[in-house]
């Protein structure tokens, strides 16, 4: 029995041709490839959604999102259909780089400079915790951090997670991963409107993240350069086109020796020779 014929059997007829325009829809917008074996995925994320609209099945959701009308449910169907996880320190290797090699670097090349320039880019931020990893960094290892132009571009296609990175309240267990003394001196303790436990991100380190919302498979309006590009786990849902057009794009907005982070699973092999791997899963524009 196919996948599709199980969920024919669910509240929503689901049927491959369903699955087919939706997964379409997908890569054409955000370049996100789904494998047939996503289809429970989709159907359970989507069918929630055609409760809400009080839609009859997916024939009518279909319609929807082909329709002038259906422009904003184009973004809900984005929004739906990414994978966000993440955490802050994820892959911590990336972190110790960036504080142990690069900012020293930068350093070094701008020692004359009355106000040196830094700027990283997290491209695929999520909920925010990868740029506010950045900014933890950059706070706890450059005393003279406000002597610096220092700002980190945090971008994602999925609008409601920029809305929660810009916020910077998580769940309390999600300080774990946080050396404690950086914990202590940069975020505090709060409660959220539900009451719970929160992890708040200090003032000091939301002044160095601009939020915006960015398609990667679109035009990108910022200009660079960038010193660093954190890209990581985003590439692994694009094919191969979308990930080459991406990779060329982050060699035009490095500096000449910038970096480049990427996810564990990723790589450049047979995508681009732009770059030398320096580290694991670390990069460096050519
Ligand atoms: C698994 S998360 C990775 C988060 C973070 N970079 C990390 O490694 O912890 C992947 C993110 O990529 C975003 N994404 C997927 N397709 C995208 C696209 N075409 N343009 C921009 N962001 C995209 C998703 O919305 C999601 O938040």
């Amino acid at each position: 029995m196919t996948a599709a014929s199980t969920i024919s059997r669910r509240e929503f007829p689901f049927e491959k041709r369903h699955f087919a325009f939706i997964a379409g829809l997908i890569h054409q917008l955000a370049g996100i490839h789904l494998a047939e074996h996503k289809v429970e995925m989709v159907y359970s994320r989507l069918a929630r959604r055609l409760r809400d609209l009080r839609l009859k099945d997916f024939d009518a959701y279909c319609t929807l999102l082909e329709s002038d009308e259906g422009a904003a449910e184009v973004g809900y169907l984005v929004n739906a259909l990414t994978t966000n996880l993440t955490s802050f320190y994820r892959e911590s290797h990336h972190f110790d780089h960036l504080g142990r090699t690069l900012l020293p670097e930068a350093r070094e090349r701008q020692a004359q400079a009355s106000k040196p320039r830094l700027r990283i880019w997290s491209a695929g931020c999520s909920s925010g915790q990868e740029p506010y990893t950045i900014a933890m960094v950059l706070a706890s290892t450059m005393p003279d951090l406000r002597r610096w132009d220092a700002r980190i571009l945090a971008t994602d296609i999925d609008t409601h997670m920029v809305e929660t990175a810009r916020r910077g309240l998580y769940a309390a267990d999600a300080a774990t991963g946080i050396p404690p003394s950086v914990r202590d001196r940069f975020t505090h303790r709060t409660r959220g409107e539900d009451g719970e436990p929160k992890l708040a991100m200090d003032d000091e380190l939301k002044r160095l993240i601009t939020f915006k919302p960015l398609n990667l498979l679109e035009h990108w309006p910022m200009k660079g350069p960038f010193d660093a590009i954190f890209c990581r786990n985003v590439l692994i849902y694009f094919d191969r086109v979308g990930r080459t057009q991406v990779i060329e794009n982050f060699a035009r907005l490095l500096t000449h020796d910038g970096y480049l982070y990427l996810g564990h699973s990723e790589s450049l092999y047979g995508v681009s020779n732009a770059f030398r791997q320096t580290g694991p899963t670390i990069y460096r524009r050519l």
